[in-house]
Parts: C-alpha cells; structure tokens; sequence
C-alpha cells in the first residue's frame, strides 16, 4: 500500500507542450493507488489527445463545461467536490493568469474557483514567457490564494532556449502531492536528521564503513517535510537524491558528521539520529596510497566519538532540549539493546531496526521496526514502506511532544 492509495486527484492539463509529460504522472499515480480524473483545455487537446489521458486514466476525460453527457450533474461542481487535490500540470501561462484573475471561461478554471481543496499549480512554458513579470505576478497572487507552486526546472526546452520553464520532474510532483495531502502537524518544528553511512579514510583510496544507504534517514527528512518542518539533513555519502525543500549537508567521515551536528544543534526542536556512524577509524590514516606486497596488514583502530551519546549527555544538563531520536540496527537481542542504548543515551525515542532480514534494513525499500519510548511505551510495527514507516514515527513523535506539553 502506498500512502496515495484510494486517494482521488483530479489532473488538469492545459495547453503546454509538456502535455505528453504528464502521461507518464497518471501512469505512476494509479501504480500507487490513485483515482485520477483528466480535466483538459481545449488547447490541450490539441497537443494530446483526451483518448490516451481516458486510456491510462481508466477515467472519461472532461473537457467542456456543457458536456453533452450527464449535464444536470453540473460537471464543474461535482468534478470540484469529488476530489481530494486538483493538479494543474502542466500550467500554461494563460491558465495560470486565468486562475489569478478569478476567471471562469473554461471547465479548469472553473473547477479551480469551485474547488475548496489543496491546488498544486505546475508551470511550464518558455523561459521568457516564465520570468515575465506578468507570469511572476500571477504566480505570486496564487501563492496568496494559498496554491503551491512548484517552481520548474531549468534547462533546455522544446522551443531550444535554456532556462527555467521545463515542467518539474516527477519524484518532485510527487514530493509536493504528498505535502498537499499530509496533515501539516510538524508546522513549526525544525528538525534535524542525518542518515547514510560515514567513511573512514585508512589512505587516499581506501575507507572503513557500512552497508548502509541512507533510505530510511532520507525517507524520515522527505516525509518530515510533507508534513510542514524545516529540515536540515546531513548525510554521509549516498546515492541518494536530497528531498525538495529541505536544506542539505553533506560530510563524509564521523568527525566531519560530529561537527555538522553540534554547529546546528541551536536551532533544532527536534534531532533524528538515522546515519549508520563508524564506531571507529584508522588510527594512522595515511597520506599515500599503501602498496600491496605485503602478506598481511593489520589496522589499527580508534573509537569514533558517539555523537548520540554526547547528545544525550548534553541534554541532562540543558531545559529545552529537542527532542531526541536514535535508531539502532540489531541482528539480535533487539528490544534489550534498544532498552539499554535508550536508557544510556538518554533517547525520547529509539527505533529498532532488525538487520538480519532481506526486507528490511540496509539497502531495503521495506522495513519492520519497533519503537520505545522513554514513558516505557513500545510499538511493533508491521513490514511496511520505509516511507510509510518514517510517517508512523512521525506519528509517534508529535504523540511524545503532546505528552511533554
Ligand atoms: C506547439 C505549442 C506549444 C506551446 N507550449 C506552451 C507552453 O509550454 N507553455 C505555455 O504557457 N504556452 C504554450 N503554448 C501556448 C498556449 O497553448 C496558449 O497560450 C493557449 O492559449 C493556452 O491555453 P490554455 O491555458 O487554455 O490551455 C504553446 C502553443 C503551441 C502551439
């Protein structure tokens, strides 16, 4: 199950020749589960047909207000109340300034003014056309209307210009759908998270870490967002791409990981603890590659220093601490390793991750917690998407933040 499941977007396109582009959207909002209902201009129509959008809608397409078919259904009122978001994508110039101005000439934007919803407004169109202070004024009215508007991309465009102006992609599209749909209750909160694994120089080439990927902390710092805090994420090297919106530090070893954490650490209210740090480091690290030749080669290790730990002790000594979030990975003894690094690192929350599964853990989209808390609550949650799972935490941690006000 997707947290788009069952969830009923009603997808206006008008006429940009990013069209074709938002075929492709339909396709992956009814792989999660979505209903999707195509409302199309009449420019639309032009650049795709309504045959493909019924096609992969599973839905008839709505295209005129006086539509033959049904007609006492007053289709704009009931296009309007039938669904949970209205998506305007792409956003043509016209439409958008047709939407500043309250106009209501057409199915769209008559449905936009009937709509009481949450409205994502995607624009697309040449650079120029886009950074018009015309376009950049109406834009800006939607945003008082309380629309998102998801700014585009820049780069090179159909008519061969380069700027901004290209439809947004769709990870981006999906990000901000989620965020319209999600209960907005982290509004206020700044949080902290890090994720992925550290690595540890022994020389130029070489590095001490762990399998870790980043998933489940990029997951915790998307859906954060979704749900209306500022987010700052540090992570380790991942292959990951930063959610939108949220503000990005990128370290590489625990040392740089420790600094990033305690220079930020004012301004937080809530602190995620997800990264998989190195528990140590070559003692001599070297500046220059080591030849082989040798038959063996032993390491000498360090401790790397437990920044949760130093988190934890900080905040015995400290009134209004943020709130603090570790996450350990058990093979096994879970919930007594959980309840001692609780208890010894002075955590709000733990969340225990068991690692010795192939759904769940490093590199995993899946995952099985369970969560303790420092009330003695505990909560065994099912396997589930390490998306889905970041949002049951959230849940349990604004239950934690009401029970401490
Ligand atoms: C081939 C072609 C491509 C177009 N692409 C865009 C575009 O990307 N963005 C845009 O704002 N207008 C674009 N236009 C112009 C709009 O289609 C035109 O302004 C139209 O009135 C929009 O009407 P609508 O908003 O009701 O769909 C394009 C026109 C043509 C002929």
């Amino acid at each position: 199950m997707s947290l788009l499941t069952d969830k009923k977007i009603l997808l206006g396109i008008s006429g940009s020749i990013a069209a074709y582009k938002v075929a492709d959207w339909v396709r992956a909002l009814r792989r999660e589960g979505c209903q999707v209902t195509v409302v199309m201009t009449e420019s639309a129509c032009r650049l795709i047909t309504p045959l493909t959008m019924a096609a992969l809608s599973g839905n008839p397409v709505h295209t005129s207000m006086f539509a033959a078919e049904a007609p006492e259904k007053i289709p704009h009122i009931n296009l309007a109340r039938e669904h949970d978001l209205l998506v305007i994508a792409p956003a043509s110039a016209q439409t958008i300034a047709r939407l500043a101005h309250g106009l209501a000439d057409n199915l769209l934007a008559t449905i936009a003014l009937a709509f009481s919803g949450p409205v994502l407004v995607c624009p697309a169109m040449n650079s120029v056309m886009f950074q018009h202070p015309a376009t950049q004024a109406n834009l800006a009215t939607l945003r008082s209307y309380g629309h998102m508007v998801l700014d585009p991309d820049c780069g090179k465009m159909a008519c061969g210009e380069e700027g901004p102006g290209r439809l947004t992609d769709w990870e981006d599209a999906r990000q901000a759908i989620l965020s319209a749909l999600a209960p907005q209750d982290l509004a206020g909160e700044q949080v902290l998270i890090t994720a992925g694994p550290t690595r540890e120089s022994f020389d130029p080439v070489r590095f001490l870490s762990n399998p870790s990927t980043g998933k489940m902390g990029y997951a915790m710092a998307a859906t954060a967002r979704q749900r209306g805090a500022m987010v700052t994420l540090i992570s380790g090297p991942t292959a990951l791409v930063p959610p939108p919106g949220v503000r990005y530090i990128q370290v590489t070893s625990a040392a740089e990981m420790q600094a990033q954490v305690m220079g930020c650490l004012a301004a937080n209210t809530i602190i995620v603890k997800a990264a998989a740090v190195s528990d140590y480091r070559p003692a001599e690290p070297q500046p220059h590659k080591v030849k082989k030749g040798q038959a063996a080669l032993s390491l000498p290790l360090v401790a790397n220093p437990d920044i949760l730990k130093e988190l934890g002790d900080r905040r015995r000594t400290s009134a209004n601490f943020p709130l603090l979030i570790g996450f350990a990975a058990e093979s096994r003894d879970h919930l007594a390793e959980g309840n001692r690094k609780l208890k010894e690192k002075n955590l709000d929350l733990i969340v225990i991750n068991d690692i010795s599964g192939t759904e769940t853990g490093f590199a995993a989209d899946t995952n099985r917690v369970t969560l303790l808390d420092r009330n003695g609550g505990q909560e065994d949650m099912p396997l589930l998407s390490k998306e889905e799972t970041a949002h049951r935490i959230w849940d349990a941690v604004i239950r934690l933040r009401t029970d401490n006000r």
